[in-house]
């Protein structure tokens, strides 16, 4: 490793430029489907980055402040199972705020965040090491699977890998459980999983979770279309759309869209085309799944995962699952 903090796997670490030529594809592929969407990943530039912290703090978001609470109550635990040495392997870090806690209580371990993004990689090193002075910071820039592989071949340490902040939910049950089998695939026997999961729970609390008050969540969502202006061309009147959130009780998730308040043809002069809006027409941007005890249990058991330990919020909105690797 180089004192940079982080290793590329060269393969598949993505420059600003390729992440440009994926932007421009998915906006051309999503707006031209029927029904229309957009990937919510490229909510996540500067602004929507911004936006996404200022939403961890809306009182009406409350699964940041759950997990916050479960990891503070349970870090010791958590740390004390999986053992030494250690390597806390960090998927979807973000700021890194929330394995914080964790490594409060992990004095001696590795700490390896794994990103396809070399900027936000430099950037969560930086912050890291400033805040954790006693703790190696070795990063991996590549995909998760690869990094993770790559790692468990060669490190010969324990490995207590973190999915938090329920990004698991973003996934479709499918979508979900590979996943789940590709962790288990790519981790030793005996290595431990970390996950959280937003729990169901009465449907107005989930609504307004992501419908605030102060509007935070629709300036967030439709950064995607202000992202397109600045970074594509494209001519979106913001005040000709809007956020909308609903949860749909069959499939257990909360949608999110940004809907065409009128009939119009919006240019994106980087695409050199436009695209064509009903009235109310929606974007499909993201699904947030919420689960069940019970699903959490079934996906573990499907996927070769022992459950360990299962730790709550005091209000058990939310649930953080450590589960073992399993391998006869
Ligand atoms: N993916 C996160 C979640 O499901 C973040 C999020 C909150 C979000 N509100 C949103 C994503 C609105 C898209 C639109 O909780």
């Amino acid at each position: 490793m180089s004192n940079e903090g982080y290793t590329r796997l060269d393969r598949h670490a993505h420059t600003a430029a390729d992440d440009l030529r994926q932007f421009t594809l998915d906006v051309l592929h999503g707006l031209s489907e029927k029904p229309k969407r957009l990937p919510s990943r490229w909510i996540y530039d500067e602004h929507g980055s911004r936006l996404f912290n200022d939403i961890c703090e809306l009182q009406e978001y409350y699964p940041t402040r759950c997990e916050a609470e479960i990891l503070h109550a349970h870090a010791r635990d958590i740390v004390a199972a999986a053992g030494a040495p250690l390597d806390v392997i960090d998927l979807g870090a973000g700021d890194g705020r929330k394995s914080s806690i964790l490594l409060e209580a992990a004095s001696g371990a590795r700490y390896v965040p794994i990103d396809i993004s070399e900027s936000a990689m430099q950037e969560l090193v930086a912050a890291m090491r400033q805040r954790h002075p006693g703790i190696e910071v070795s990063g991996i820039i590549g995909e998760y699977f690869d990094a993770l592989n790559w790692l468990s071949t060669r490190s010969g340490r324990r490995s207590l890998v973190l999915f938090l902040g329920s990004n698991i939910g973003n996934f479709s049950k499918v979508q979900a459980r590979v996943f789940l089998r590709q962790l288990w695939e790519a981790l030793n026997p005996g290595d431990l999983v970390l996950i959280g999961w937003d729990l169901k729970k009465d449907i107005d609390l989930l609504i307004d979770a992501y419908n605030d008050a102060k509007g935070v969540t629709a300036k967030f969502n439709t950064n995607l279309l202000a992202r397109i202006n600045r970074e594509l061309g494209g001519e979106f009147n913001l005040e000709q759309f809007r956020h909308y959130a609903t949860y749909d009780v069959y499939s257990g998730a909360i949608e999110s869209y940004i809907v065409s308040m009128v009939r119009q043809t919006v240019a994106v002069k980087g695409l050199r085309t436009s695209f064509d809006f009903d009235e109310w027409e929606p974007i499909h941007t993201e699904y947030s799944y919420k689960y069940l005890q019970a699903d959490i249990d079934a996906l573990a058991a499907a996927t070769g995962f022992a459950g360990v330990a299962q730790y709550h919020d005091s209000r058990r909105w939310f649930t953080d699952s450590l589960w073992k690797v399993v391998k006869d």
